[in-house]
Order: C-alpha cells, then structure tokens, then sequence
C-alpha cells in the first residue's frame, strides 16, 4: 500500500481523539495508551511531540501513519532522565559533558546506539546510530517514567507543517488520527531542540535549536563544527532537515524592511516597516527584542498569519545571534521553494 494510502486508512478508523487533562489521571491514561501501542500526543519545552512505545515497530509505524511523514526520517528517543538516556546510547567525553551541561533540556544527542538499547530499527530509521532528549517539561517527565520506556517523538503536526506549540494546534493536524492529546498548555521554549551529532569525536550542530550555539560551545569549550542544514539542503546530515520542512501556505519574504499590499506582516523588535498600516495582519514577535520570546511565539504566530488566508508573510530582520540563529533557520525553511 502506498504510504498515503496507508494514512487515509488511519483516518477512517476515525480515532476519536481523547484531550487529557494535565493531572495524575490525565498522565495515567497517556502512559497506559502508549504502553499499548497507541499514539499519543504530549508537551515538551521545546514543542508538543507525538509519541509512540520507542520499543515496538508497530507504535512507531503509527506516527509515521499519522502524520504521513517519509520513512526514512529517523525520531528521537525520548528519555525520563540522563541514566535512562545514557543506557540507550555510548556516550563519549563531549556526549557527556552535554548531557550533564544540558539535560533536562532542549537537546537531542546522536550517538552510537547501545548493544543492549531499546529503540527498535523503524524509530533509528535503520541507522546505528541513535538520537537521544531528556525534556525537562514536568508532565513530559511524568509520563515518560510512567510508561518506562523510551518514547519516540518527532513535532507532533503533519508533515510539512509547522511544529505544535500548543494543544490546539495539534488537534487541527491530527484530531481523529491520534489517540489522545495530553494538554499542557503552550509550551515554554516553542522551537524544537538543539540537534548535535557525537559519533566521531568532534561534536557537530545538526540542528539549531532551544540551547544557543553560544552555551553549548562555552560547555565543551571549543567551537561546535559545522553540518549547517543551509550547506547543502538536499543532503541532510540530519535527514529530516530537508529545506522545506516548515511550511506555511503563504509564501515568506524574509528580511522584510517594508510591508507590500496584501502580505502580512511578522514583526520584531517594535519596528514599523514602511506600509505596515496596510498589511492584511501584524504580529511582533517581540515588542522589546527578547530572542527568547521571539522563539515562543514563532510557530504559533506563524499559523496565526497564515490563517488570515494573506498570499504573503512579510518577515522583518531577525539578529543572527543566541536562539536567533535557530529563528533564522526556522524562517528560511518556511521561505524555501517547495
Ligand atoms: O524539540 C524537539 O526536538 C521535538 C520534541 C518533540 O522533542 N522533536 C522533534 O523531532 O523536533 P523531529 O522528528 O521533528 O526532528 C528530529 C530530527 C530530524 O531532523 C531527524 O532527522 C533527526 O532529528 N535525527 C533523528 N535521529 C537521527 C540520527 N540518528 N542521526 C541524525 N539525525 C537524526
Ligand atoms: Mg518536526
């Protein structure tokens, strides 16, 4: 059956989506379902997840099922804590040293999968190696040592679709495909993790992300090594980093100093680009310039413009620095042909 096929199959199962409350029951029934096999959607910091049993084929195979996501991307693990995490992988000096820097946190780690890890082959996409996260979202950990198992979960939207950052932007991709909804509330952070690679003792940034390159860099002391996404996009050293991963309908102007008619605009800083009076929506990103808040609201405001139903988002200069490099990265995916 073709891989489309496949996913209007699951939604004519027509699973009645359960929305969970963020308490002990709420936790209790999540951990249940994905102990079953069930795909189950949660929050971490950094955006909502959708989670399957990392253990079993057949709940990994669900996720990709519901969001008719390509085979071939590989998903991360998702740990209670640094001893769970650090059992499913073969942790070098730097790998280490990340971990205890950074976990709970925004950060994946790739590396060598354990002899005696749990990740079955259809969650490492076949690769022997293995990504790693410990999120340091309370209701993630709960859940996560309810169900006592590592939990794969890849940004629980559609594929092509811009990351959850809230429950009810979850329901609107995958309400009647998925299982249940865990809902806890808007999430902190709201850009995935820091993506870096340990596999050949140079730590590599695969992706930017919720931990700024500068922290990571002061952690190991050195300067993080390349693999930048933007180098070659069609050869991803991460390979769900394809070019045009976060997609809007509306096409993207980046770098945006004046509003044309009909786009909307995403601000930043309080600026107030030329036209702007006219544009057919505004949202800043941040009125005072905090890259931190910039980053919580990107993906929310970013489905809010394109909602308007504008034929443009008009996106103004974001700085190059700290988590703006991850903002960056998210808007030139958003920008990209497709
Ligand atoms: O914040 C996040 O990271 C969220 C939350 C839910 O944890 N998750 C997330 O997952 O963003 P996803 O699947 O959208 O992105 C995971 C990225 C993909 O680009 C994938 O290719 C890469 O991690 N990845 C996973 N395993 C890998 C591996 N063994 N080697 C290289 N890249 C890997
Ligand atoms: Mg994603």
């Amino acid at each position: 059956m073709t891989r489309r096929g496949a996913a209007v199959t699951a939604s004519r199962q027509g699973y009645a989506t359960q929305r969970l409350a963020a308490d002990e029951a709420g936790i209790a029934r999540a951990a249940l379902l994905l102990r079953e096999g069930a795909c189950v959607a949660f929050p971490t910091e950094t955006v909502y997840g959708l989670g399957a049993d990392a253990t079993s084929p057949q709940a990994v195979a669900g996720i990709y099922a519901a969001k008719e996501r390509p085979r071939f991307n590989p998903l991360i693990a998702h740990c209670p804590d640094v001893d769970t995490a650090m059992r499913e992988g073969v942790f070098d000096t730097q790998a280490t040293a990340l971990a205890k820097a950074f976990w709970p946190g925004p950060l994946t780690l790739v590396v060598p999968r354990a002899a005696g890890g749990s990740a079955c082959d259809l969650a490492r996409a076949g690769l022997d190696s293995v990504a790693l996260r410990v999120p340091a979202h309370p209701l993630a950990q709960k859940l996560l040592a309810a169900v006592g198992r590592p939990v794969a979960a890849p940004s629980a939207n559609r594929s092509g679709r811009v990351s959850p950052t809230q429950a009810a932007h979850v329901a609107g991709d995958l309400d009647g495909r998925i299982a249940a909804i865990l809902d806890g509330g808007p999430t902190q952070v709201g850009l995935e993790s820091t993506i870096i690679a340990c596999l050949d003792g140079t730590p590599r940034l695969l992706r930017p992300g919720g931990v700024p390159r500068e922290a990571i860099e002061a952690a190991l002391g050195r300067p993080l090594a390349g693999a930048a996404p933007g180098s070659d996009p069609h050869a991803p050293v991460a390979p769900g980093m394809l070019i045009s991963h976060y997609a809007p309908r509306a096409r993207m102007r980046l770098e945006a100093r004046d509003i044309r008619p009909g786009e909307a605009a995403l601000l930043f800083g309080g600026g107030t680009p030329q036209g702007v009076e006219h544009a057919a929506a505004r949202l800043d990103l941040s009125p005072s310039g905090d890259l931190a808040e910039a980053a919580a609201q990107l993906f929310g405001y970013l489905r809010a413009l394109d909602e308007t139903g504008a034929a443009g988002i008009a996106v103004a200069p974001v700085p190059e620095f700290g988590l703006g490099e991850a903002i960056n990265d998210r808007l030139r995916r958003a920008a990209a042909d497709r």
